[in-house]
């Protein structure tokens, strides 16, 4: 260990670090003013995603205002099917459209072959963050797993039972696998070519693995994203994956054990204490806070952060939300919070 080492890669190593580092999802967003002026400045929301000036600007503001230990590459998840073909517009108010997969003849309308092109600026932007962040600041690149993002590939938008997608994994399993085969391809690409360009960490984003039953869950969550990281590490073995299979339960022990990856982020509902049984042995834990609680403030959110990292600091530990930043964060509760989490030793 050198000294200055960053203490998201430390943690991440299964050390653990003093105060442990702290980072949010979502930490750029529509709760920040400066965000909000930005956002104005693009013509809509993937044009912000993909245009490095922008992209690059957007993610230093939270690291500027508040100097997280990580800043995370500001782009989506859905910048993937985008990719690969599909249409994909994001309505003010509504959230994320794509025009939907119905039928397996609707997957020859896809291909790899212009990902690295059309995602191009996503890898200027990481190589400029790179000269830009502080020297103590990780940089994280990021992608949805195939399960979340074939979610919305088929079912057009955020989903509140995913019915289409999860029936057709039920009746046509081999159809299915074609289109989780296609997102484990182009994920492993995108996430290996987001290292080349800058990213010292990788996320996983499984925002809605937690609707599955054991089997499939294993089938389409677990083995895509293990297989994923096989890849990544097969050209990059030192880079370190958080996978977030948020509202898996029970199971997360499952991931902790056979995902390979180093990090494993909690959702709000994970019990602390058995995490820290079950899991942190294994892999290092990041979450949970309810970014509710973050919203309220006050004792109820100082409460829970002391009891987040009376509970888990002791071990590797980073410091985050149980799912994404709202819109209706005050930003000066990001300022405490940070100065908790900072102030922190264990036994106070
Ligand atoms: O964390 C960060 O600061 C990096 C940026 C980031 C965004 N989306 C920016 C964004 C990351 C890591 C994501 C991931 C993402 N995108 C996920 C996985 C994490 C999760 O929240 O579960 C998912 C499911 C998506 C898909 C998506 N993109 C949805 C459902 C929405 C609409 C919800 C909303 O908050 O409006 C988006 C849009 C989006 N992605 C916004 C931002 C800042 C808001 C768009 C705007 O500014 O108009």
């Amino acid at each position: 260990m050198t000294p200055t080492e960053k203490t998201l890669l430390r943690a991440l190593k299964g050390e653990t670090a003093m105060p442990p580092p702290i980072w949010l999802m979502r930490q750029a967003g529509r709760y920040l003013p400066e965000y909000r002026a930005i956002r104005v400045k693009a013509k809509n929301f993937l044009e912000l995603c993909l245009t490095p000036e922008l992209a690059v600007e957007v993610t230093l503001q939270p690291i500027r205002r508040y100097g997280f230990d990580a800043a995370i590459l500001f782009s989506d998840i859905l910048v993937v099917p985008h990719a690969l073909g599909q249409r994909v517009w994001f309505e003010e108010g509504v959230g994320p459209r794509l025009e939907p997969l119905q039928r397996s003849q609707d997957l020859a309308r896809l291909s790899v072959d212009g990902l690295h092109e059309t995602l191009a600026p996503v890898y200027e932007t990481l190589r400029r963050l790179r000269v830009e962040l502080p020297e103590q600041t990780a940089l994280i690149g990021f992608a949805g797993a195939p399960w979340t993002v074939a979610s919305y590939m088929i079912e057009g938008a955020t989903s509140k039972d995913f019915a289409a997608a999860k029936t057709w994994a039920y009746r046509a399993p081999d159809e299915f696998a074609l289109i989780i085969d296609l997102l484990v391809e182009s994920t492993s690409d995108y996430l290996i070519a987001q290292v080349e360009a800058g990213a010292e960490v990788l996320q996983l984003f499984d925002s809605w693995a937690g609707v599955w039953p054991e089997a499939a869950l294993r089938r389409w969550c677990l083995e895509p994203a293990a297989e994923i990281i096989r890849r990544v590490k097969v050209v990059h073995p030192d880079v370190p994956v958080i996978l977030f299979p948020r509202g898996v339960g029970a199971l997360y022990e499952v991931f902790a054990g056979e995902a390979g990856a180093e990090g494993l982020g909690l959702d709000t509902t994970v019990p602390l204490a058995w995490a820290r049984e079950h899991l942190q042995g294994s892999v290092a834990l990041q979450g949970n806070l309810d970014p509710l609680l973050l919203v309220a403030g006050g004792a109820a959110m100082d409460q829970a952060v002391v009891r987040i990292l009376d509970t888990l600091g002791a071990g590797p530990f980073i410091f985050n939300l149980g799912h994404g930043i709202t819109p209706e964060t005050p930003p000066e509760h990001v300022e405490r919070l940070i100065s908790q989490v900072r102030a922190w030793r264990p036994g106070t």
